[in-house]
Formats: structure tokens, C-alpha cells, sequence
């Protein structure tokens, strides 16, 4: 490659425009930065279960003796366990690496040049920044003030050229679910609908029975919340059944790591462990709750995900956030100016929120 210009031309103008996206660092560097042994780092930005995967995901996958065969490219044998969890035909269940890898598909399968994605602001920014990538054009319907889902600003969005209409429930980082009657609304409209349901095991239901129902509902969910299995990247989704010949025809044939697939299998073999750590995070989150309000410094907003959305009350959330940092507790700050002044908590344990909890008294008393 012979310099800038000639770089340039290589690329697409999709790619060339986009902001680059910024994960989290590891715990790695953010023990680095703030000079914390790792042990020392309370992880509140990410949403993952402080209480790990199951021990029988580290037992499946030390004895696990084909690492070197390639998956099988079908997850035939964890999809036939989710058909049993999720009460839907395996038929109509396709898994990625991680849901990121199906909201990638989803826009690959169905987005030419032009074509029209909405997205219900402040949501998980993937949705809005993946659709770019692959050349839609994103309308935005925001959410109202108590960030509700405003149906009136969606059904005005809707074009010819709509292609997917995004929602997430209970959304992140809001914590807040659409209602059934909602949904249903928003599903006669017309266009596919992606819903995603990260966040579903802590919340009191599901929307996905309604995929029974209506032909235009795609629902994604993942391992990586409520089971403890985020550094293996595993997601799936419930498609209607005429898309499923299409998404087999372009997913890369071995998406989905063997290791991925054999604690998956583990997981579902030791689900009540798993649903007591749901709902360990579930009590939590209540008292999580009710410690901030009588600190009087962050103001939390009911939630059914495994964080809490927080507005800062006194000084600002930078500051806020950076003094927690300090002191080796991460949590989630924004750029976006529609949350500005919020935090995002990720419930932890109840040893983590006291962490927490004293480090915001000492916070408040220097603002
Ligand atoms: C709403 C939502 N969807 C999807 C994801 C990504 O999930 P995965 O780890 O399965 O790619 C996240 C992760 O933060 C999320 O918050």
C-alpha cells in the first residue's frame, strides 16, 4: 500500500465515515491505569455476572478432547437444548458469536444501499452504528422523556424503504421493557422486527411467545448476561422460518467455537446454579437500588436488566465517574449528550455494592 490516498480509495466510504468504536478495556487495563492489582477491580461497566459461569462449563471444557476438529457448523446439539429453553422449534434457532454476530447478519441479509433501519434512542449503540456500516440509513425515533418507546415517532418513521425496525427489552442502558401491547402495535406495522432480550432473564417476562404469533419478529438473546459467558461469545436468535434459509446460506460456515458450544451444553446441564445467580443479581439489584436513593448523590432508575441507570445529582457524572475509577470500581459512563449527567451501575454482589456504596459516600463528601 502506497499511502494515504491510495488507502483511502480501497475503502469503503461506509467504512471510511464511521466512528470508531470503542469497547471497554479489559480488566487488565483498567487495573493498569489506575495502578490496582486486578483482584482489586470492581467491574460494574459491562453488564457480565460477577459470580461467573457455571463450574461445570470449566470442567466440560478441560476435558474436552476435539479442540482440534472444527465445530459442528449447525450447533445441532445446542440448538436442540435452546428449542427446550426457549419453547420454539429448533428449526427457527441459529446461533452467533455472540448476538453482535446477529445483528451483523441480520443487516447483511437484508440491508441493499439506502435502505432504512430504525432505532429507538438511547439504546445500545451496535444497532445504529453496525447499520451504517453496512450502508443503511439509520431514522431515529427517540424515546420520550421517561425513555418509554414513543409508538407515534416510530410509526411516522416507517417508509417504504424500512427494512428493520431495532428495540431492545428491557433496554439497555435504560432498564425499561416494552410492553406486550406495545410490541404488538409495533409488530402491525408492518416491517421486521429485531428484538433483543439481552437483558430477559432478569426481567419479569418475555416477549418471545409473540414469535409464534407474528411472522416479522426476530428475537435475540445471549449467554453472555445472565450465564456467566461473555468471554466465549455465544448469542442466538429465534427467526421467522422463511429467514432461516437465507441466514444458513450467509453465516460463515464455523461461527460458533467448539468451546462456546460444549459450555453452553454445560450451562443448560447446571441451569439451577445459573437461575440462582439470576436471581442472587435479581435481590441485588432491588438493594442496590434503595442504597442509592438514601445517598441523595445518584438518582436510579427502576430496572429489569442487571444494571441501573443512575442520574447524577451532585457534581457531574465525569467526575463521578472518574473518582469511582480511582478507586478501582468501573462503571459506565456516556458521550451521548441524550445521557448526559447518567452513570449505568451494573448490579454486583452485595460485597460490591457496599464497595460501592462507601466510595460514593466518601465521592459526595469532596464534591
Ligand atoms: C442490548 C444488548 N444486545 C447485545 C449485546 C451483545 O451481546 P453479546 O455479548 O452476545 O454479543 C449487549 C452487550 O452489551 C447488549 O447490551
Amino acid at each position: 500500500m502506497q499511502g494515504e490516498i491510495e488507502t483511502r480509495r480501497l475503502i469503503r466510504d461506509a467504512v471510511a465515515r464511521l466512528a470508531p468504536y470503542t469497547p471497554m478495556p479489559p480488566i487488565e487495563r483498567l487495573a493498569e491505569g489506575v495502578g490496582l492489582p486486578v483482584e482489586r477491580i470492581i467491574k460494574l461497566d459491562q453488564n457480565e455476572n460477577p459470580y461467573g459461569c457455571s463450574l461445570r462449563v470449566q470442567e466440560a471444557l478441560a476435558a474436552h478432547d476435539r479442540f482440534h476438529l472444527y465445530p459442528d457448523p449447525e450447533g445441532r446439539a445446542v440448538r436442540r437444548r435452546l428449542a427446550a429453553y426457549t419453547e420454539m422449534p429448533a428449526e427457527r434457532i441459529l446461533l452467533g458469536s455472540g448476538a453482535d454476530e446477529l445483528i451483523d447478519l441480520l443487516y447483511l441479509l437484508t440491508i441493499d444501499p439506502g435502505d432504512e433501519v430504525i432505532v429507538a434512542p438511547p439504546t445500545f449503540g451496535v444497532y445504529k452504528a453496525r447499520a451504517e456500516l453496512f450502508g443503511a440509513t439509520v431514522v431515529e425515533a427517540p424515546r420520550r422523556p421517561d425513555f418509554g418507546l414513543d409508538l407515534e415517532a416510530i410509526g411516522r418513521a416507517v417508509t417504504p424503504r424500512t427494512k428493520l425496525i431495532t428495540l431492545v427489552s428491557p433496554n439497555n442502558p435504560t432498564g425499561n421493557v416494552a410492553s406486550t401491547e406495545q410490541l404488538v402495535r409495533l409488530l402491525r406495522l408492518g416491517p421486521l422486527i429485531v428484538l433483543d432480550e439481552a437483558y430477559v432473564e432478569f426481567a419479569q417476562r418475555s416477549a418471545l411467545p409473540l414469535a409464534r404469533e407474528f411472522d416479522n419478529l426476530v428475537v435475540l438473546r445471549t449467554f453472555s448476561k445472565w450465564a456467566g459467558l461473555a468471554g466465549l461469545r455465544i448469542g442466538y436468535g429465534v427467526f421467522p422460518l422463511d429467514l432461516m434459509p437465507y441466514l444458513w446460506k450467509i453465516k460463515p460456515p464455523f461461527n460458533v467455537n467448539a468451546a462456546a458450544l460444549a459450555a453452553v451444553e454445560a450451562t443448560f446441564d447446571d441451569l439451577a446454579y445459573v437461575r440462582s445467580t439470576v436471581v442472587r443479581l435479581k435481590v441485588e439489584r432491588g438493594r442496590l437500588f434503595r442504597q442509592l436513593r438514601k445517598l441523595n448523590l445518584l438518582q436510579p432508575l427502576p430496572s429489569q436488566g442487571n444494571f441501573l441507570l443512575c442520574r447524577v445529582l451532585r457534581g457531574d457524572a465525569r467526575t463521578v465517574r472518574a473518582r469511582l475509577a480511582d478507586l478501582g470500581i468501573m462503571v459506565r459512563g456516556y458521550d451521548d449528550p441524550a445521557l448526559e449527567g447518567y452513570l449505568r451501575i451494573t448490579v454486583g454482589r452485595p460485597e460490591d455494592t457496599d464497595l460501592l456504596v462507601k466510595a460514593l459516600i466518601a465521592i459526595a463528601e469532596h464534591l
